[in-house]
């Protein structure tokens, strides 16, 4: 019989036909003269049943040598099995030992988070992380759709800087020859200069943030999808958040089903989030806490039982608007009307997930700017570059940043942003 070499998640097109798939075996149980193979080749699991009275004495044999994570190449017929996760089984026909793994460190039972951090390598391989890895990709996917589609175009910033975007007390500082570089902190700067030129543009890549922060939602180093667009402003980049973020949250319904299904994911939360998105101002979110119980200043920032108690009011992301001008980045536009805040809003996730974005209309006053620039200490020369774009026609402008991990820990329903990345750098984690 003449064999196809193929994959999980292509075994549906095969029913009652013999293939052949590359796996790894993840668990084996047996009962008596049946071995009941779980395996999985990183498109998907399924289940490989090999029935003594029907293979030869070799393929039972070497059926029964498989550990834990050893590698084969399994051959069978594709058979239908409602019962199944994947709808499919595989009646075990053939089977090639490519390697018996050594004792596999991950197993079954309960480990604890350091011992998975340090084994975070293999992992990867387990049934939840990759679901969670799948549906990062997934994301990253609409993220591009939905932009691509829209007509804006994908510019790469530096990630070597010569100054910082979001403030200078977590700046990862390195020698760039014989002068200082930081890794960057935003994209922002850059990508205002590319809508200047390219008029709408977005981009997606790493940055990074020397926090001595120790939660559930900061990484060292994370990945934002930044959009940058000219003759925006405030009230426009909301809808375009809004309506992107439903996109996003919609996609991942539709192409994740199984991977949510892994995760145990409260689907019909996910299916809610529908622009558009409720907005407060932060005078508003000052208010609810200080009748909610919260101690809380005017002119103070939110700390995250704040974002929770605040968010907890909604079932949709909520938009918190005109933050004060003392406690929000440099580049900010003020608000004409009250200039004591500025025209930006973070959106908040639901469920205590926190701040997923944060946005707002860019200063396109070259006056303004400079006096920012003396405000906040920073070198006229370092920045001049920035400036020009407010001295040759400058125009109004808008654009956001939102956080993946982020996004991805709320939309997989995660209690940490460790498991959002594949290999993430924490407070004091490096390795592996
Ligand atoms: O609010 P942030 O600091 O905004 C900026 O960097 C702007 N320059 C973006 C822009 O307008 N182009 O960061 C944006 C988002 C946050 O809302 C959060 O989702 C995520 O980036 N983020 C982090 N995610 C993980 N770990 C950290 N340490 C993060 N810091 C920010
Ligand atoms: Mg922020």
């Amino acid at each position: 019989m003449s064999r196809t070499l193929c994959t999980i998640r292509e075994a549906g097109k095969h029913v009652e036909q013999p293939v052949t798939i590359g796996c790894w075996l993840h668990n084996i149980r047996s009962s008596g003269k049946i071995r009941f193979l779980q395996l999985r080749d990183g498109s998907g699991f399924m289940q490989g049943v090999v029935v003594k009275s029907e293979v030869s004495e070799e393929v039972w044999e070497n059926a029964g040598k498989l550990t834990q994570e050893s590698s084969l190449y399994i051959t069978g017929i594709v058979k239908e099995d409602t019962r199944s996760k994947g709808g499919y089984e595989l009646t075990v026909t053939g089977l090639e030992i490519i390697q018996i793994a050594s004792e596999y460190p991950i197993t079954p039972k309960e480990h604890g988070v350091d011992f998975l951090m340090d084994h975070r390598h293999l992992w990867i391989r387990s049934p939840r992380q990759r679901a969670i890895l799948v549906v990062r990709a997934q994301i990253i996917r609409a993220v591009q759709e939905f932009f691509d589609e829209r007509g804006f175009h994908l510019v790469d910033p530096p990630i070597l800087t010569p100054s910082s975007c979001e403030g200078t007390t977590n700046l990862f500082h390195t020698k760039y020859f014989e002068e200082d570089a930081y890794l960057t902190q935003s994209g922002q700067l850059y990508m205002e200069a590319a809508a200047m030129a390219l008029g709408r543009v977005y981009s997606f890549g790493p940055t990074f943030r020397a926090e001595k922060s120790k939660t559930r939602r900061h990484l060292i180093e994370f990945w934002m999808i930044e959009p940058e667009m000219a003759f925006v402003t405030h009230e426009e980049n909301l809808e375009i958040q809004e309506q992107f973020v439903s996109h996003v949250v919609q996609s991942v319904l539709k192409n994740c089903r199984k991977e949510l299904e892994t995760l145990e994911r409260d689907i019909s939360k996910l299916e809610n989030i529908q622009a558009p998105f409720p907005r407060i101002t932060y005078d508003e979110a000052v208010e609810f806490l200080k009748k909610n119980g919260h101690e809380f200043e005017w002119g103070e920032d939110f700390g995250a039982p704040h974002e929770t108690a605040i968010a907890q009011s909604y079932d949709k992301p909520v938009f918190i608007t005109h933050y004060p001008t003392e406690i929000k980045a440099f580049y900010m536009k003020p608000d004409p009307s009250r200039p004591e805040v500025v025209l930006c809003a973070d959106m908040i996730a639901p469920e205590g997930y926190g701040e997923i974005i944060g946005g707002s209309q860019r200063i396109d006053d070259p006056e303004l700017m400079e006096e920012r620039f003396l405000q906040h200490e920073l070198s006229k020369e370092a920045y001049q570059w920035y400036l020009d774009l407010r001295k040759y026609g400058s125009v109004p402008h808008s654009g956001f940043g939102l956080g993946l991990e982020r996004t991805v820990a709320w939309i997989c329903g995660l209690d940490h942003v460790r498991e959002t990345i594949p290999f993430p750098r924490l407070l004091y984690r490096l390795y592996p």
